[in-house]
């Protein structure tokens, strides 16, 4: 009997002529979760979209349990047993769950279908695999963890026996991601057999049987997974040479408050308090780092700070001027950077040029414009130092955002913000979606711009980050300022503050 469930042989796929995939084999076996490795830009997302019926392959062949099948679409993929969770959510936000089901189903299969009925099943799914996801819930309500859960539970219910999953705990927290590893390991149990795309080395050490890597479209080699695997073996074939973890001096010592807020309290979309009498003061040269698991006020909090979102109360300066709801404009004038942390919908412009986005915030003033006309010289000057210093994987800067790779995306707002020589730079998981070369390169980014004075916030998930470029740990929990710990801090005691046990740790100010 066949024990692959894909194999996919000698794929190829051009865009303009550029080549994303290259000739490329992958096979996956039944009852295997497989990783899928690759720095940005190499091909991944391509890959799987072809598996998925959205692209079509220019070359190669594709077998689905042992049988060659031409996937022209989605539709096919499906009826195929194939469901794909791609790297951005495709959920109606103002419907239910199981509306958001129904919805795909009647479209593909022209049938109504009784609400009541599928709630049923698709509640019987969820607790099947430890899910926890209420059918009749609104989209918009959900966690991002939540979201996914619901992704992921309608392409089981659609009959997915082979599941693609396209980075799926970039936006998870630690304690998401077990339980979404649970929930892997019970499907894998059934006989299911998963794709999991992630730059995240431990994830791959952690839970994947088998792993591809793919460097500029080709296919570099696969490798069962053992103990004896390191992150550093796949590094190399991922890069094809050692990433060095070295990070630039700290030159300055922080200096005086430069961004100071008191007691501000603030509501989030839902209208319910998101940040309650929150104190915090950022000096210049300095990097805050806010640890804290996502939704407990730091989206909130970012928005406030740039004017985005507007506070009840509370006070806010910015070098001693009092400056609390202002309009975006001001912040922006004021050199405010913002990496704002859902970077697809609120960062690029997808339809706008590579050039375009990346001078967004400068559009009508010099260097960029003139009198009126626009400088392309140094347009195109600014484009090429970006590319090179990033190395943003594009063909050229006119090219639509919509275009790149989702890690190279996030590479385009990075070097808009970073680059300005900001005096306060606001970073909301900063290296989510890059792969370790970019994510290393963007960390010492934002050390430079502390020693040339800005005052940093960054705002993450991931305590090695917080800990590798933080001068202070703030720690967040449900709105309020759990604490604030030194350089070095323990990552247990963060982790207690994390999940607001505020009372049985020494809480250390400064
Ligand atoms: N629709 C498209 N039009 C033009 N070029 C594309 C298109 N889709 C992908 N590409 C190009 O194909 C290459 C591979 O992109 P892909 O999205 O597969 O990378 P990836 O490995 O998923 O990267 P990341 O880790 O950043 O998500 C990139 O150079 C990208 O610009
Ligand atoms: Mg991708």
């Amino acid at each position: 009997m066949e024990n692959m469930a894909v194999k996919m042989q000698g794929i190829t796929k051009a865009f303009n002529g550029v080549k994303a995939n290259d000739h490329v084999d992958f096979y996956l076996e039944k009852g295997s979760i497989h990783g899928l490795l690759g720095e940005n830009g190499a091909g991944k997302t391509t890959l799987m979209n072809i598996l998925y019926g959205l692209y079509q392959q220019d070359e190669g062949t594709i077998m689905i349990n042992g049988k060659i099948e031409d996937i022209s679409s989605p539709v096919k993929a499906i009826s195929l047993g194939i469901g794909m969770v791609h790297q951005h959510f495709m959920l109606a936000r103002p419907l239910t769950v199981v509306e958001n089901v129904m919805l795909g189903r009647k479209s593909r299969r022209g049938i109504l279908l009784d609400t009541k009925q599928t709630a049923q099943e698709l509640a019987a799914v969820s607790d099947k695999y430890k899910m926890g996801v209420d059918p009749y819930s609104k989209i918009w309500q959900l966690s991002v963890g939540e979201q996914q859960r619901v992704e992921i539970l309608t392409a089981i219910y659609m009959g997915a026996q082979t599941l693609i999953l396209d980075e799926p705990t970039a936006v998870l927290t630690p304690q998401e991601t077990e339980l979404f590893f649970d929930t892997l390991r019970e499907m894998r149990e059934d006989g299911k057999s998963i794709i999991l795309i992630t730059h995240k080395l431990e994830e791959i050490v952690e839970i994947v049987d088998e792993v591809t890597v793919l460097r500029d479209g080709k296919m570099i080699g696969t490798k069962k997974m053992d103990p004896s695997v390191t992150k550093g073996e796949l590094t190399n074939m991922m890069v094809g040479r050692d990433v060095l973890f070295n990070f630039p001096e700290i030159t300055k010592q922080p200096g005086e408050v430069k961004l100071s807020f008191r007691n501000i309290c603030v509501r989030n979309d839902k209208g319910l308090p998101a940040l309650k009498d929150f104190s915090l003061d950022i000096r210049e040269s300095e990097v805050v780092g806010l640890a804290g698991v996502d939704g407990n006020g730091q989206k909130e909090l970012c928005e406030v700070l740039t004017g985005l979102r507007k506070a009840d109360s509370g006070e806010m300066t910015l070098g001693g001027e009092p400056v609390i709801n202002k309009e975006p404009i001001f912040f922006i004038n004021k050199k405010v950077s913002y990496i704002p942390e859902d970077r697809h919908t609120t960062g690029l412009a997808l339809d706008w040029s590579l050039k375009r986005n990346l001078i967004f915030k400068s559009i009508g003033k010099a260097p960029y414009s003139r009198n009126g006309l626009m400088q392309s010289k140094c347009i195109n000057a600014y484009w090429e130092k970006a590319k090179d210093e990033y190395q943003i994987k594009a063909i050229c800067g006119d090219e639509k955002a919509r275009s790149l790779s989702g890690g190279n995306q996030q590479k385009i707002i990075l070097a808009r913000e970073i680059d300005v020589e900001p005096e306060v730079l606001i970073a909301d998981q900063p290296t989510r979606g890059l792969d370790v070369g970019a994510a290393e390169y963007v960390r010492n980014k934002i050390i430079e711009a502390r020693n040339n004075s800005a005052a940093v916030l960054v705002v993450s998930a991931d305590l090695e980050e917080i800990l590798q470029i933080s001068d202070r740990i703030a720690v967040i929990y449900d709105g309020e300022l759990m604490g604030i710990l030194p350089r070095g801090a323990d990552t247990y005691e963060i982790g207690e503050l994390m999940m607001g046990k505020r009372e049985e740790v020494a809480v250390s100010g400064k």
